[in-house]
C-alpha cells in the first residue's frame, strides 16, 4: 500500500491513513493518540448544527480541542442548509481547519430528520449545504455511504456532485445505508467514485488488519483509507500501516487515554469513556474477559485503573 502525505485543499496531512469519526469515542484524547500512532486526520465525533445552535452544552463540549491538535478536522450533522452555514462560519468553529459534513448516518432518527445519509436522496440540499459550509472559508469534506439500498448504488455520481458543489475531499464508507454497520463494502462503487472525481476520495469499511487496508486501497484505486472499530481495538494499526513504530505498549496507551481523559473531561465522560475503550482493547486479549463485569462496575477512577492494569498488564 502507498502510504503518502495527502493534500487536501491548502493543507498537506502526514499520511494517507485517516481515523474516523466515531461518536462516543473520538474525543480530543483518542484523536491525540490517533494521530501519534500515525493517522494523517482524526474527526470529532458528529456534532449537531441544532444542537449548537441551540446552545446544548454537551453538544458544544463535543468540540473541545487544544493547541497541541494539529490538525483540527469537526465533523457537523444537519440537514437545514442555513443553520449548516451559520454554525459553520460561527465562532464555535473558529479552532477548526476542516469541516466534515455527515451524509452517512443511517440511523433511523437521523434519517427521518433529513440528516446524515438522507442528503444522498436530495442532492440540492446536500449542495446547498457545502456550499453554505464552505463560506466559512476552511476546508470542507464530505462523508457519505455507496448508496441508500445495496441493489442501487449512486456514490460516484454523488461525489461529482460533492466536488462540484466545492468539497475538498471524500470519504465513501463502502457499505448502503440499508447495510448499516455489517457486510462486505463495496469496492466496486468506490473505484468508480475514485474514478469520477479529481477531490481525493477515501475508502472506508471492513478494514480490520492491515491487510485489509492493502485490500481497500488495491481494489479501489482511492487516495487513502479511513479505519473506524478496528482501531479502538488496535490503534497501533495507524503505527502498523505507516511503518512508524509507536515505542508504547497498550497499558502505557490506556493509561496515557485515561490521564489525558481525567484532565480535559470530567468523571462520569472518563469512566464511561476508558470502561468502552478498554473492552475494545480486551477483545484480542485471552483471558481477560473474567475482568468485563469488574470493568463496568467500577464506579471510581482508581477501582478502573485497578482493573485496567489487570487487563494490560505490560
Ligand atoms: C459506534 C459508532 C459510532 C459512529 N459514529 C460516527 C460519526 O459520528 N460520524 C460518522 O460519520 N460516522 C460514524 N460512524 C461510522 C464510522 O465512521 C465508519 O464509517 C463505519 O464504522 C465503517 O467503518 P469500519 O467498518 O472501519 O468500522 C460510527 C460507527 C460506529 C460503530
Amino acid at each position: 500500500m502507498e502510504i503518502r502525505k495527502l493534500r487536501v485543499g491548502g493543507l498537506l496531512l502526514p499520511s494517507n491513513v485517516l481515523m474516523a469519526p466515531l461518536a462516543g469515542y473520538t474525543c480530543y484524547p483518542f484523536r491525540m493518540l490517533a494521530c501519534e500512532m500515525g493517522a494523517g486526520l482524526c474527526f470529532t465525533e458528529m456534532v449537531s448544527a441544532n444542537g449548537l445552535k441551540y446552545q446544548d452544552m454537551a453538544t458544544r463540549k463535543l468540540l473541545f480541542t487544544t493547541k497541541q491538535e494539529k490538525i483540527r478536522a469537526v465533523q457537523l450533522l444537519g440537514g437545514n442548509p442555513a443553520v449548516m452555514e451559520r454554525m459553520a462560519c460561527s465562532e464555535l468553529l473558529r479552532d477548526f481547519d476542516i469541516i466534515d459534513i455527515n451524509m452517512g448516518c443511517p440511523v433511523p432518527n437521523v434519517f427521518k430528520s433529513g440528516e446524515g445519509s438522507a442528503l444522498m436522496l436530495d442532492w440540492k440540499r446536500a449542495s446547498a449545504i457545502i456550499r453554505g459550509c464552505r463560506k466559512s472559508g476552511k476546508i470542507v469534506t464530505v462523508k457519505c455511504r455507496t448508496g441508500i439500498r445495496a441493489d442501487d448504488l449512486f456514490a460516484a455520481e454523488f461525489a461529482r456532485m460533492c466536488e462540484d458543489s466545492g468539497a475538498d475531499m471524500i470519504t465513501i464508507h463502502g457499505r448502503s445505508r440499508s447495510m448499516m454497520y455489517d457486510g462486505e463494502p463495496s469496492y466496486e462503487e468506490i473505484a468508480r467514485a475514485k474514478a469520477a472525481v479529481s477531490i481525493p476520495v477515501i475508502a472506508n469499511g471492513g478494514i480490520y488488519s492491515a491487510e485489509d487496508g492493502e485490500r481497500m486501497m488495491e481494489r479501489t484505486g482511492a487516495d487513502g483509507i479511513m479505519i473506524a472499530r478496528y482501531a479502538l481495538e488496535n490503534p497501533f494499526i495507524f503505527a502498523e500501516l505507516t511503518g512508524r513504530p509507536s515505542g508504547k505498549n497498550a497499558r502505557q496507551v490506556i493509561l496515557e487515554q485515561m490521564e489525558l481523559t481525567r484532565r480535559y473531561y470530567d468523571e462520569t465522560y472518563t469512566l464511561a469513556y476508558i470502561r468502552k475503550l478498554a473492552s475494545y482493547g480486551m477483545k484480542k486479549r485471552k483471558g481477560t474477559k473474567k475482568y468485563k463485569e469488574r470493568l463496568y462496575r467500577s464506579g471510581s477512577l482508581e477501582a478502573l485503573r485497578e482493573v485496567v492494569e489487570l487487563i494490560f498488564p505490560g
